[in-house]
């Protein structure tokens, strides 16, 4: 009875599980606005995206999925790109108890860096910026960009290197993201009122449209159907990370690192977050 339940449970797993190499923006994607500001081309392999003075775009996949690891190449708007926001994230479909795990890249002025944020929320709660800029010029060729989210860890990844880890410390009481699907959405916005520390450079509507570039979108993830449980779902990358690559993170961040909430004591100034107090930071952040 009971390794018979577990079959079935194996097998509604796996039945909900794709492994979907060579994602495709036609088929995975729907358009979530901006209309022909989504331009797909290459039967699919690529797409822009481009913000112009009328309206920004986006898109968002038609699954949900429950964990997985998610890929994307980026080529961000060249130039004078203050004010804009290229976007890759995950988010849950409702308002309450919302999760959304977020790389977004705010644009600069010719020659400046752009910073690349990311953010987790779970269960409602965000305000987990960490920052970063980016060891290339991310406006002369696509990078990809990736965020690994399993029940043991969210990782973010550009090229294939670890810049931020979240290990699930549910145990000790840090809300983590398991618990409802999520989309993946790319979007190009406005976001002048806050992207340029906080509105002190407005875009320049002269140098629109803004446009970047996305392709080769790959989902090793579990798309959650109904009645389907994707709870053993895990990539086959739940191992944690090796020593070696925590030594490669750990270097990348003492050099790239530009923000980290856990560090704004500013901010914070009657206690930190409770994730980032001294041994739930250790066990959040940096063991595995
Ligand atoms: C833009 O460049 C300035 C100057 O180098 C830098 O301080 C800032 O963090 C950069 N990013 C944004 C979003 O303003």
């Amino acid at each position: 009875m009971a390794s018979s339940h577990v079959f079935l449970m194996l097998s509604l797993c796996l039945a909900s599980s794709t492994f979907a190499f060579g994602g495709n923006f036609y088929t995975d994607f729907d358009n979530l606005f901006g209309d022909k500001r989504v331009n797909i081309q290459e039967g699919g392999r690529s797409m822009s995206l481009t913000l112009d003075k009328f309206s920004g775009s986006g898109i968002a996949s038609k699954n949900e999925y429950l964990f997985g690891r998610f890929d994307m190449q980026i080529k961000l708007v060249p130039g004078n790109s203050a004010g804009t926001v290229t976007a890759f994230y995950l988010s849950s479909p409702g308002t309450t108890h919302h999760d959304e795990i977020d790389i977004e890249f705010l644009g600069n002025l010719s020659g400046e860096p752009y910073l690349l944020s990311t953010n987790i929320y779970a269960n409602g709660k965000g305000d987990r910026e960490m920052q970063f800029y980016l060891w290339f010029d991310p406006t002369m060729d696509f990078h990809t960009y990736s965020i690994d989210w399993n029940p043991q860890r969210i990782i973010f990844l550009v090229d294939n290197i670890p810049i931020r880890v979240m290990h699930n410390r549910e145990d000790l009481g840090v809300p983590f993201p398991t618990r409802q699907p999520m989309r993946v959405y790319s979007t190009l916005w406005n976001g002048d009122a806050w992207a340029t520390r906080w509105g002190q450079v407005k875009i320049d509507w002269s140098k629109a449209p803004f446009i970047a570039g996305y392709r080769n979108f790959n989902a090793n993830a579990c798309i959650m159907r109904q009645g389907a449980s994707c709870a053993g779902f895990n990539g086959g990358r739940n191992r944690g990370l090796s020593a070696a690559t925590k030594k490669k993170m750990k270097e990348i961040r003492s050099r790239w690192l530009v923000y980290d909430y856990c560090r704004d004591f500013r901010r914070y100034s009657h206690g930190l977050p409770f994730e980032c107090r001294k041994k739930n930071h250790r066990l959040t952040f940096e063991e595995s």
